[in-house]
């Protein structure tokens, strides 16, 4: 499986993603993750981080050496966070086929309040929501008892930024999919494992 996992911020990439890593056995290829664990990298553009606290691109020639580096290891994959704009989306086509696109719709309103409660444990990275994905006990990581802090990058004013920068560049990348009628949308509100079934259900249909 080379699967493409589209959606705004917050509309489930992450969650989703490592299930269906998990289900098929491909690797979880996401430029958010990699991103944060090499925040602080120089650059000849400045560090990953200066970007992403402001909600911001990071530049193309950082994000796409990353993905090649991980598509080249990969056999199989889930691909989430990129592309993110055209440019991106016109590496990817060169370096990889795709065999599943798939957005996540999920509305506005329902983003910033899934962005803003997120909390995700600073040992593993799991992921949870103090409203929809709580903890067994609040701010304790379920599976390695680790601290949950909150992503800088998910105060309100940032996550708003985030949705802006979504719809400007990359919403013409969603287009470019539709255009070439490879796209699958799949309505991403509900709980996880309904979704997840959503998703299971087009990627083998
Ligand atoms: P990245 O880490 O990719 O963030 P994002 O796209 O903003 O996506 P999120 O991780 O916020 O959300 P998600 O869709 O994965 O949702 P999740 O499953 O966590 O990128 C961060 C930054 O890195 C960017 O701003 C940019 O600066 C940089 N960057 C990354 N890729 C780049 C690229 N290609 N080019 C340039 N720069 C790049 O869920 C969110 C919350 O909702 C969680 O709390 C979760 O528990 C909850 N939730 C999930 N599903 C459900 C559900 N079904 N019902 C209720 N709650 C749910
Ligand atoms: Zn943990």
């Amino acid at each position: 499986h080379r699967i493409l996992l589209l959606g705004a911020p917050g509309a489930g990439k992450g969650t989703q993603s490592a299930k269906l890593a998990d289900e098929y056995g491909v690797e979880h290829v996401t430029t958010g993750d990699a991103l944060r664990a090499n925040k602080e990298m120089e650059t000849e553009y400045g560090t990953p981080k200066s970007f992403m606290d402001a909600g911001e691109l990071v530049p193309d020639p950082v994000v796409n050496e990353i993905v090649k580096a991980a598509l080249e290891d990969a056999d199989g994959f889930v691909l989430d966070g990129y592309p993110r704009n055209l440019d991106q989306a016109e590496y990817l086509s060169e370096i990889t086929d795709l065999d599943a696109v798939v957005l996540l719709d999920v509305d506005e309103e329902v983003l910033v309040d899934r962005l803003t409660g997120r909390r995700v444990c600073d040992d593993c990275g799991a992921n949870y929501h103090v409203d929809f994905q709580p903890p067994e006990e609040p701010g304790v990581c379920d599976e390695c008892g680790g601290d949950l802090v909150q992503r800088d990058d998910d105060t309100e004013e940032t996550a708003r930024e985030r949705l802006e920068v979504f719809y400007d560049n990359t919403e013409p990348v969603v287009d470019h999919f539709r255009d070439e009628g490879v796209l699958v949308e799949v309505d991403g509100e509900a709980t996880p494992d309904e979704v997840f079934e959503r998703i299971r259900d087009v990627v083998e249909n």
